[in-house]
């Protein structure tokens, strides 16, 4: 199967976890395009949906998907997202698509983080895939510097700012062996906006999309 039928397939595949009559959390990304894609076709079970990015939300009204504010929900039973990397616990790097401060607060709405990746996702150490961290403009070279002493070459994504109007740097060479230490001593740094570790607000299942089919991992 390629790349593409093993979204399509993961992206169906997460309408079983949906709660009838609930709104839903969508997240971001080409997998989660296929998610909302398929949910059009539920869209009379759901109350609605909670975005992660502009992009998402378009593509969800376009479906006559019914799409709320953040402000608008107190809890959601699921939130549904993608993931650039994936371990054995559940705990992810995200935001190859920009949108990580907003995933990580509609994920904080969540009572469960439905993770839907390819198997390419799925990897023993996080790091291999450069970690995003949005950041205020300001503190950028600080930022680097202090990445490079924890053994990282932090790089200014060029041309992307996110949809709350901040760069973005792209940390490469990092090995991730405490996801939870890592996201709780970048997060304190002055200037960080938000780390795309997600480990804190990691996956409770992830629809892991295989040659054989879906495999259902629960953490
Ligand atoms: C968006 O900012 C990201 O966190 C995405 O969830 C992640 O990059 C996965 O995207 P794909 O489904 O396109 O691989």
């Amino acid at each position: 199967m390629t790349q593409d039928e093993l979204k399509d397939l993961v992206g169906r595949a997460a309408l079983d976890e949906l709660v009838d009559g609930a709104v839903v959390g969508v997240g971001t990304g080409s997998t989660v395009d296929r998610f909302i894609d398929a949910l059009a076709g539920r869209r009379d079970r759901i109350a609605g949906a909670v975005s992660s990015s502009e992009r998402s939300s378009e593509r969800l009204r376009r479906h006559g998907i019914r799409v709320l504010d953040t402000a608008e929900v107190d809890r959601l039973p699921v939130y549904v997202d993608g993931a650039d990397e994936i371990d054995g616990r559940g705990c992810m790097l995200k935001g190859g698509g920009a949108a990580l401060t907003r995933e990580k607060i509609v994920a904080d709405l969540a009572e469960r983080f439905v993770c839907i990746a390819d198997e390419s996702k799925l990897v023993t150490t996080l790091g291999r895939f450069p970690l995003p961290v949005e950041v205020i403009e300001l503190a950028l070279p600080r930022l680097v510097r202090r990445f490079e002493q924890l053994g990282g070459r932090a790089v200014r994504r060029e041309g992307v700012r996110t949809d709350n109007g901040h760069p973005l740097l792209d940390v490469h060479g990092l090995s991730i062996a405490d996801p939870e230490a890592m996201e709780a001593e970048v997060n304190q740094w002055p200037g960080v906006v938000t780390v795309g570790i997600f480990a804190h607000h990691r996956a409770a299942v992830c629809l892991l999309g295989t040659g054989q089919g879906v495999r259902r991992l629960v953490f």
